[in-house]
């Protein structure tokens, strides 16, 4: 009752205060005082915040519909596996010759803690294991900066954590900080930069067996060798390895992280097995939204074939760049700020490997080797450990780089990622490759954007008409939140249309 009448203004509510409201789901009984019933609501797109809207309203009996243009809902939560086949704007068909067990989540892939994607997976049952998104194991190769072979994370930390510690420890000797410590802050400085860098008394950066070694320890008589050659500070610097620790720290990268068993896209499956499979028209493409003075009217195309469905009230789910080429009668306001939502580009590559080599060469478990080529990111599975393959994903790049990639063909793809993968991770990186599978979210039919950016964030004034509802249509997907691109965006903003729209029907 009380977040009923927070939501009609009537008492105050947690957002109000600066925090995130509660969400407590419809229920049926909240219609039993009311003599009310659950309306009829037609949500356009299935992906993340369309089926969170279609399974939070269905708990209550509301009368949802989704349409979902494509032939699978999930929209960006698009796990590849053997069999699966895209066509994607420029023409290229691809299917995916990837062995059972294996895939690649073309989309979302990894679930911070805080979020309420978790929340999610634990009602729906989805398991969920651990997703490696820091590996000390793990490389970095930046090219461009003048490095001929990569160095592991371990060692890149070791030797930037080192020199800045004794560089600080110098500059606090020499009485640079007098001003801004006292004696007792200095020497609990220097006692934190003994430890932070490993600089010991010396104060000096000499190497550190953090570097990792050359010959590991193991029983005696072998106590190991260090790895030798440590840099100065001077090229540590020049190889700016140390652009990349900044990462983890991020609230939304830090690890734990966390993926679904068996691919991200259980988490879609779930709530479309929660929904009902009737309640969900897939290869329904959206020509048309009319909101009239007493509900919506949803134009599409299935088949071929034009349909129309009328409802209470309409949830656009779809992403704002294909909406904003949509007929809807919603407004200049809306036409604007959906305008104003500028898509993103992103792609990744899949490579499927007849050995997992990463593992028994490389003694890498997981994890994501940073370059400044034209790769980005490459990601070795956090999943089937040990067994016979493994898929690594050879690209996860945004911008112009996803881009310049997507305007090659798949096998043209394919050959400029191994070919820079190479340089890094040796010859097997070409001969142990069975298969690949690429694909590229502005090139993806209905999609069209990996995200969306705006200006001045979701908040701002240009995307007011966007926050609330126009007449019956409500807007929802992770654009409309401070977290885009994360499902955790697209669950949030779902629930705040689905506690507006339930507060209104329940007056
Ligand atoms: N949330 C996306 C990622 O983690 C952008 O890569």
């Amino acid at each position: 009752m009380l977040a009923t009448m927070g939501a009609l203004g009537l008492a105050p509510t947690a957002e109000a205060a600066g925090r995130e409201p509660a969400f407590s789901a419809p229920r049926t009984g909240d219609f039993t005082l009311t003599g009310k019933g659950a309306a009829r609501v037609v949500i356009v797109g299935g992906g993340i915040a369309g089926l969170a809207v279609a399974y939070e309203l269905g708990k209550a009996g509301y009368d949802c519909t989704v349409l979902e243009a494509r032939d699978r809902t999930g929209g960006r939560n698009f796990t590849v596996r053997g069999g699966d086949t895209n066509l994607d704007l420029s023409g290229n068909r691809q299917t995916a010759r990837f062995s059972d067990g294996q895939y690649l989540n073309a989309g979302p892939a990894r679930i911070p803690q805080w979020m309420v994607t978790m929340d999610y997976c634990r009602e729906l049952g989805v398991p969920v294991e651990v997703f490696t998104n820091v590996n000390a194991s793990a490389y970095i190769y930046n090219e461009k900066a003048g490095m001929t072979a990569p160095v592991r994370y371990r060692t890149a930390k070791a030797d930037v954590y080192g020199y800045v510690s004794e560089l600080l420890a110098k500059a606090t000797d020499t009485g640079a900080l007098d001003a801004e410590l006292s004696a007792e802050d200095r020497e609990r400085l220097l006692e934190f930069l003994k430890g932070f860098g490993d600089i010991g008394g010396t104060l000096r950066y000499e190497g550190s067996e953090r570097r990792g070694y050359r010959v590991d320890p193991a029983a005696s008589g072998t106590p190991g060798v260090e790895l030798g050659a440590v840099p100065s500070a001077s090229e540590v610097f020049a190889s700016g390895v140390g652009r990349y620790f900044s990462f983890e720290f991020g609230y939304d990268q830090a690890m734990l992280m966390f993926q679904p068993v068996g691919g991200m896209d259980r988490i879609p499956a779930a709530l479309t097995r929660a929904i009902g499979a009737h309640r969900i028209r897939t290869g329904a493409a959206v020509q048309r939204i009319t909101d009239t003075a007493h509900g919506v009217s949803v134009t599409y195309t299935e088949h071929g074939r034009v349909r129309t469905l009328d409802a209470d009230y309409c949830v656009a789910a779809l992403p704002p760049n294909i909406l904003a080429r949509t007929a809807h009668n919603l407004g200049a306001d809306v036409q604007t700020a959906l305008e104003a939502c500028k898509p993103s580009s992103a792609g990744k590559i899949g490579l499927e490997y007849r050995s997992r080599w990463w593992e028994s060469d490389h003694r890498i478990y997981g994890g994501i080797t940073e370059t400044d080529l034209d790769l980005a990111h490459v990601w070795y599975p956090s999943y089937g450990h040990h067994g016979r393959r493994g898929l690594i994903v050879g690209y996860y790049n945004t911008g112009a780089q996803a881009d310049a990639y997507a305007r090659l063909t798949p096998r043209e793809r394919e050959a400029r990622a191994v070919a820079q993968g190479v340089k890094i991770h040796g010859e097997k990186y070409r001969t142990e490759l069975a298969s690949s599978f690429s694909h590229h979210w502005r090139q993806t039919p209905y999609l069209e954007a990996s995200w969306h950016s705006l200006s001045g964030g979701p908040d701002a004034p240009v995307f007011d008409p966007l926050n609330k509802p126009a007449g019956r249509v409500y807007f929802a997907g992770d654009h409309l939140s401070y977290a885009d691109a994360w499902q955790h965006g697209a669950f949030t903003s779902a629930r705040k249309v689905v506690t507006a729209l339930h507060a209104r029907v329940l007056t």
